[in-house]
């Protein structure tokens, strides 16, 4: 099948369309229970993209060889589909998504998946999968595309052979009711460096900061906050959130260097925030910044941002040179966290277009 054939059809393999609702209003713990279903799609370089398929979540056969699990070549992305008050599905920005998972895979030199095909397997997905949705307060499901090297060969190229594929899983808010983040600056690990995969969305940038992580842990703290490679002096980013820095009527927040990822809540929290009025600067934020406004008072709230967490408050930085406390939860993160939900959720008007009504 080519690729237009592929849009056309997706061969449904012993799936079951449960009209019953398969999920109360409470989720498990983030990432923990899938959907019935998943979407499969082949590649290979004489056939291009074929053999899409929705077929019953279970495991994917694959060479003990297949390149991803020898040289990690692999992307994906995470973006959520929300139930309106009227029961409607509502996806969020998922071109933006079909964008990104391009620019990724450019990068680990993979083929390029079609933003025709990526929005199609999401959708082929929800259909059968619809019931999952869950409709408590701040839960949603969460949608994985990934694209895996599948090609049994062990020489360091990249693949010929390919697996695409949508998972599901509903969740709740990432940390419900929870408290402030308190935040670990790393000195020691780096997420990524100038020409490397940073602005990518591969699985190599996340296991990279598990031992970052870790020593965040040990120092007390929730997360941590990488600094750049080269003098650990300015801020990047988390292990998968975008940083703000809320100042007197104005937003900071580093600029896109090719070492952070560019988050599409980042992108719309940007355009949101300028939409109310405040202005919003990127530019290199020093660690030693930071530290100081926040010690003068002058720093008036951080936040982190990402598709998972919507927007997460931060409380406290805390560093080899001590603790920099900054007032929580914050005016402008509070009211922009609010206005993003009340979009994704169709109860505030979309003035960018950004919900994709499904079904
Ligand atoms: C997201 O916010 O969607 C992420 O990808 C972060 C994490 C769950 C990997």
């Amino acid at each position: 099948m080519t690729v237009d054939e592929s849009l056309a059809r997706f061969d449904r393999h012993l799936v079951t369309v449960s009209t019953e609702p398969a999920v109360t209003a409470a989720p498990p713990a983030f990432g923990t229970v899938f959907t019935d279903h998943m979407v499969t799609v082949r590649y290979h370089e004489q056939k291009g993209w074929h053999d899409a398929r929705v077929e019953p979540f279970g495991p994917i056969p694959m060479s003990p060889a297949a390149a991803v699990l020898h040289y990690g070549q692999e992307i994906f992305e995470g973006l959520k589909a929300y139930r309106s008050a009227d029961g409607d599905c509502l996806l969020f920005r998922p071109e933006a998504h079909a964008r990104r998972f391009q620019e990724s895979a450019r990068r680990l030199s993979m083929p390029v998946v079609p933003a025709g095909l990526f929005l199609r397997a999401i959708a082929e997905l929800l259909e059968v999968d619809r019931g999952w949705l869950p409709g408590g307060v701040e839960t949603s499901l969460y949608l994985r595309p990934y694209l895996v090297a599948t090609e049994a060969f062990l020489g360091v190229r990249p693949a010929r052979e390919y697996l695409f594929a949508v998972i599901a899983t509903p969740v709740g808010p990432v940390s419900p009711g929870s408290k402030p983040l308190t935040v670990w600056a790393s000195e020691t690990y780096s997420r990524a460096g100038a020409g490397g995969t940073g602005a990518a969305k591969c699985g190599g940038n996340y296991a990279g900061a598990h031992l970052a992580q870790a020593e965040a842990a040990r120092a007390g703290c929730d997360q941590v906050v990488f600094l750049d490679s080269g003098h650990h002096q300015f801020v990047e980013e988390m292990a998968g959130m975008n940083l703000f820095f809320g100042y007197e009527g104005h937003l900071v927040t580093p600029t896109l260097t090719g070492t952070i990822l560019p988050g599409v809540t980042r992108d719309s929290i940007i355009w949101l925030a300028r939409d109310a009025g405040l202005d919003v600067v990127e530019r290199p934020i020093a660690l030693a910044e930071w530290q100081a406004d926040a010690a003068s008072g002058k720093l008036r709230e951080v936040f982190a941002c990402g598709t998972a967490a919507t927007v997460a408050q931060i409380g406290m930085l805390r560093t080899a040179a001590g603790d920099f406390p900054v007032t929580a939860p914050g005016p402008m993160g509070a009211a922009l966290r609010g206005r993003l939900l009340g979009i994704q959720y169709g109860r505030l008007p979309d003035p960018c277009g950004w919900t994709r009504r499904i079904g």
